[in-house]
């Protein structure tokens, strides 16, 4: 049964879309979204919608106060038709689990699978069917109430988004350590996925791409000396031939890319540690060689090597091999989350078929 409403134009918008050859991160955006409206204690009917600008008051508190979380995640269609998810359902509980840091409603599972369905489904032939390439969604909530009182909104609206992508970045990475600016503090907004995080990271990442790297590497809050994670993207390294990444602790992003490398990892037999990682224990590792590799990963950058930490004196600490460990794991990530393999783990799902009424629902049966 068809529980969201489909305005008009969508049908439109979607037979105009070409998905052009060159689509870097973010670059191309996709004709339709969804959006659902919180008001009165209750989640009202979905639409789905032409993606067209909207209409927000200058004094929401998402605008006013950043009231706004977010989640990242991709439909993948490799030599398939019908495009899947990938650990949807952990997307949810993380999203409410941040909504609930800043005291917003949670979006209930089936209104929020049911957006993804709408405009992955809507969107399915246009999905990338290379390996590496995908459907990158953004589901995102937000507080609508106009106000400068500092409490939370009693109006939301909760959307999705999406990019036909290829990864985040191309290449070996170089990675600039921030030395300055802090990104979270425990007991603060960093293990959520709120907008403030990202803002407070823009700083550093646009130092670090005027020096020719990628993103920037946080430390603590503290004394700066352990790491925490890149700019939207989690840390490991190949540490005396054992993986190892900073443990959860209070301020990092809970990754589900790195949360799906631990296990995926463990089950192919590697040593995984979560543990505290001082930057000068990792810098002296890498220059004993005892660190061989680094690299990246995140719903976005998928599994990115790193060719350098490069220090604020402009010191280079290179680590001896780029994309070794980390391109066995991509591989066998994208493997799963591709569906070119058996998924041991119960990853991946279908997206939903469009609902009857839906004037592509027919040029995409099958
Ligand atoms: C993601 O990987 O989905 C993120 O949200 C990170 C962002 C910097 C693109």
């Amino acid at each position: 049964m068809q529980s969201y409403d489909i305005a008009p134009g969508v049908d439109a918008a979607l037979g105009d879309f070409r998905v052009p050859e060159r689509l870097g991160f973010g670059l191309v955006t996709a004709p339709v979204m969804y959006s659902v409206e919180y008001r009165d204690g209750a989640w009202g009917r979905g639409r789905l919608l032409p993606y067209a600008p909207i209409e927000v008051w200058p004094g929401s508190r998402a605008l006013q106060y950043a009231e706004l979380v977010f989640e990242g995640m991709k439909a993948y269609r490799v030599g398939r038709a019908w495009p899947n998810l990938f650990r949807a359902e952990d997307n949810c509980r993380r999203l409410a689990r941040s909504a609930e840091r800043l005291s917003m409603p949670a979006v209930p599972e089936p209104l929020f699978l049911e957006a993804l369905d709408a405009v992955a489904g809507a969107l399915a032939p246009s999905v990338p069917g290379q390996s590496g390439r995908a459907l990158y969604l953004r589901p995102f909530l937000f507080g609508t109430e106009s106000g400068y009182m500092l409490r939370n909104s009693t109006t939301f609206r909760f959307m999705v988004m999406a990019s036909p992508v290829e990864p985040y970045a191309t290449g070996a990475i170089r990675v600039l350590i921030e030395r300055k600016d802090v990104r979270a503090v425990v007991g603060g907004v960093g293990e959520a996925k709120a907008a403030a995080n990202y803002a407070a990271s823009l700083r550093a990442s646009t130092a670090a791409v005027a020096r020719g790297c990628a993103v920037a590497l946080w430390l603590d809050a503290g004394p700066q000396r352990t790491i925490q994670e890149l700019s939207g993207m989690n840390l490991f390294a190949v540490i005396d031939g054992g993986l190892v990444t900073p443990a959860l602790d209070g301020a990092i992003l809970p990754g589900i890319t790195r949360d799906s490398l631990i296990k995926l990892a463990r089950h192919r037999g590697q040593r995984v540690l979560e543990r505290r990682m001082p930057i000068d224990e990792l810098l002296e590792q890498i220059a004993s060689g005892a660190c061989s590799e680094l690299f990246a990963c995140g719903t976005a950058a998928v599994v990115s090597p790193i060719a350098a930490l490069v220090d604020a004196d402009a010191t280079e600490h290179a680590p001896a091999r780029v994309d070794a460990v980390a391109a066995e794991l991509r591989e066998a990530l994208l493997a799963i989350q591709e569906r070119r393999v058996a998924d041991p783990f119960g990853w991946t799902r279908d997206v939903a078929r469009p609902p009857a009424a839906a004037p592509w629902a027919r040029a995409v049966a099958g």
